[in-house]
Parts: structure tokens; C-alpha cells; sequence
């Protein structure tokens, strides 16, 4: 099934998943090098939903590890059950008791007990984690490893050893190796470098905002209820909205959200109106519903030269910067602020920019570029 880049593509698409070319070809190598894949990019991407697809499609069971801030290899490899060992010990305090009775001295005792330490540190008493489960697996298994940039580096050293040779050292007891290497995918939302020791034992994929036709995909795939023309068009609305520089754009997920409420409304037709009164579907922080809501006429309709009216209009229920009982000559006196006098910049023009290939290798993490200012990266 996962034999060519086209069998993976269509496994992907049985599960729900849209994958274009590029990322097919990607899952489709680190299914023949068994390698691990890092997946980067911003929120609502489809990483995630890329590993879950994958263990959908492949039938694999899905073992998932939820990287967070200070998490320790004690949640992540494996743990010693200090209960489990503490009630043996209570249980077989007596057999315990007739090891050291005839102990000349302490000394002796403590290494009477020393030598069956190994019974309370085996097998029975390790509780297994998802990277130990993953290796000790008896059937192969898809292994996500979730948003590692929340992971302190320590969390990624652990990892060293299991995503270079998939497996596992417990000092006391040895070296579990995976019968079936797993399909290990990692996620982050860059907000930090990854040190390079692990960069390099994976295959490495930036995941960005689909192309217009994907995203379309994608939302025909979801089934929400509205008309392919409208959806055409809401697609193109949201990549126009990604590119004015919000604190969080909105993701293919908002976009699904979107078209979902546009279909609950029974809208037939996609007004500036309408877009405005459902925005807060897409955009989640104030700063950028205002930002929005300007863009909004001139991206429904790049031509329409309509702002006084149909800014009106978006004054109605939404939280907004503007007087609500302004009239039109304040209005457009507002229009003359020196930040509205900035020329608009051609949307199309600026995603077309965009979509050409390679261009994340610029200033992008690992390049020469970029790597003169180490430190904490801005989040997306
Ligand atoms: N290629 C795709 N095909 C189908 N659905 C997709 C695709 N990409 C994203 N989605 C939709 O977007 C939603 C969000 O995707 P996902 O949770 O994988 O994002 P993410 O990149 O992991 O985001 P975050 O960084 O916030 O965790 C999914 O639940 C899914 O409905
Ligand atoms: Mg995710």
C-alpha cells in the first residue's frame, strides 16, 4: 500500500488526510529509510493529524507522547513502580527477615540484601513509558512525539538514542531493541531551535499553510455543508487574511471552522457582511479581529471601492476600535490616520511570492543565515 509516493498519497486521502506531493514523497521515505520525521510549521498545519493518518492508514497502533515544560525521562522512557516495589518488600518482609537473621554484622546484612537487588530492579517493577512502549512493542506501532520545542533539551538528548538505533537502555537490566522499527514522527511549532544531533537523525519537513487548491481539498474532504463555489472563495478570503501579519493567522482547522458556520447561517453568497459578523471563527485576539475586519471588503472583493458602507456595517456586534455612532465623515476622516495612508500591498501578488518552492530556505532555522542569532525564536 505504501509502496510509491502515489500509494501513500491515496492511503493518506482514505484516512481524511490531504497530502500534496511533497510531503507524500517525504512519509513515503521515512517508510522505506525507516527513518524518523520532523515536522515543523505553525499551528493547525495538519502535523499531528499527519501522524494519526499515518497509523490509521497503516493499521498501526498509535503510541503518543505530549512534550511539555520540565517534563523528565520518567515520563517519557520509563520509571521504576516504587509502589509496586514497596508492597513486595511489605509482602515478603519475613523471607526478607531470614536472608539477614544469621548476619554476623550490618555490613554483612546490607550486602546479603545488595545481592538481590536485581529482583526488585527487572522487568516486573518497569513501568514503561510511550518511548520504551514503542521499542518493546511485539507489533509495530506509530510513535508521535508532539510538539518537542515545549520539551526542555534535555527531554531531546534522552531521545538520542532511540530515534538513531530504536532503542532503549535501562543501566540495571540492558538494552531493549525494537522488533519492528516504529514510525516515529515528531512535531514542533519552532518555538526554539532543536539542537542539531537531533535534526540530523531525522528526515525534516517544514509543513506551511496549503496552496489554495489543498486547502479547497481539505475542505470538500471535511464535508461542511457548503457549496464548492463559496468555499472556493472562502479559501481565498482566509489566505488573504494570513498575510496581514496577525499574532496568530488563521490555520486550515479556522478555515474548516468557518465554513462550517457559513453553512450552519445558510449563507448563499460571501458579503463582506457576513464575514465580518463570523470572523471571531478565525481570528482570536482583538488586535487582529480589527485588522480583519478592515481587510475584509477589499478581500471579498479586491475592486470594490465600498469601505464607508460596508465598514459600517462590521461596527454591528463586534468589538471594535471605531466609535459605534460615528458617522461617515468621521469615518473616512479615520481613513486618513497615517496608517491607512500606507500603500495597501496586492494581496495575490504577496501569496503568489509565496508559493514558490524553496522559500523556507532562506533565514529559515539550520540555514547559514540564520544561525547568527541563536537564542529563543519568536513563536509562530
Ligand atoms: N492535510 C490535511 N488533511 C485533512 N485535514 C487537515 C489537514 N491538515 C489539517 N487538517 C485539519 O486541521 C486540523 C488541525 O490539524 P493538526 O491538529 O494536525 O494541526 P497541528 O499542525 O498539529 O497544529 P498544532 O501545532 O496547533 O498542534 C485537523 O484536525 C484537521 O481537521
Ligand atoms: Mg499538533
Amino acid at each position: 500500500m505504501l509502496d510509491t509516493v502515489e500509494g501513500v498519497r491515496e492511503a493518506l486521502a482514505g484516512e481524511g488526510y490531504i497530502a500534496d506531493e511533497r510531503l507524500a514523497t517525504t512519509v513515503f521515505l521515512q517508510t522505506r529509510l525507516d527513518k524518523p520525521l520532523l515536522i515543523e510549521g505553525p499551528a493547525g498545519v495538519g502535523k499531528t493529524e499527519l501522524a494519526k493518518a499515518l497509523a490509521a492508514a497503516t493499521g498501526r497502533r498509535l503510541l503518543r507522547l505530549q512534550c511539555y515544560e520540565g517534563q523528565d525521562e520518567t515520563k517519557a522512557l520509563y520509571e521504576w513502580d516504587y509502589g509496586k516495589q514497596l508492597l513486595y518488600t511489605q509482602i515478603l518482609r519475613e523471607k526478607i527477615g531470614q536472608l539477614v537473621a544469621d548476619a554476623a554484622d550490618l555490613d554483612e546484612a546490607v550486602d546479603r540484601i545488595g545481592k538481590q537487588e536485581s529482583v526488585f530492579f527487572s522487568d516486573r517493577f518497569l513501568a514503561s513509558r510511550p518511548l520504551l512502549e514503542a521499542v518493546r512493542s511485539e507489533e509495530p506501532v506509530v510513535l508521535l512525539i508532539d510538539e518537542i520545542d515545549r520539551a526542555d533539551e534535555a527531554l531531546e538528548a534522552v531521545l538520542l538514542e532511540l530515534l538513531g538505533e530504536y532503542q532503549v537502555s535501562v543501566p540495571e537490566i540492558g538494552t531493549f531493541k525494537a522488533k519492528y522499527a516504529p514510525y516515529v514522527v515528531l512535531t514542533s511549532n519552532n518555538t526554539r531551535d532543536l539542537a542539531a544531533a537531533l535534526k540530523r537523525r531525522c528526515l525534516h519537513m517544514f509543513l506551511d499553510y496549503p496552496s489554495s487548491e489543498r486547502e479547497l481539498e481539505i475542505v470538500r474532504s471535511k464535508d461542511t455543508g457548503l457549496t464548492e463555489a463559496l468555499a472556493a472563495q472562502l479559501v481565498d478570503v482566509v489566505r488573504g487574511l494570513r498575510d496581514l501579519d496577525l499574532r496568530k493567522a488563521p490555520s486550515i482547522s479556522e478555515t474548516i471552522d468557518w465554513a462550517r458556520t457559513l453553512a450552519v447561517l445558510g449563507v448563499d453568497e460571501l458579503s463582506a457582511k457576513v464575514l465580518s459578523d463570523t470572523v471571531s471563527v478565525v481570528v482570536k485576539y482583538d488586535k487582529d479581529v480589527r485588522k480583519a475586519l478592515d481587510a475584509l471588503p477589499r478581500l471579498v472583493d479586491p475592486n470594490a471601492k465600498v469601505p464607508a458602507v460596508l465598514h459600517n456595517n462590521h461596527d454591528h456586534g463586534h468589538d471594535h476600535a471605531h466609535d459605534l455612532g460615528h458617522d461617515h465623515g468621521a469615518h473616512a476622516h479615520s481613513h486618513d490616520t497615517p496608517q491607512d495612508q500606507e500603500p495597501e500591498p496586492d494581496g495575490k501578488a504577496v501569496r503568489q511570492a509565496k508559493d514558490k518552492p524553496g522559500r523556507f530556505t532562506n533565514g529559515y532555522y539550520g540555514t547559514p543565515s540564520s544561525t547568527a542569532s541563536l537564542g529563543r525564536r519568536r513563536p509562530f
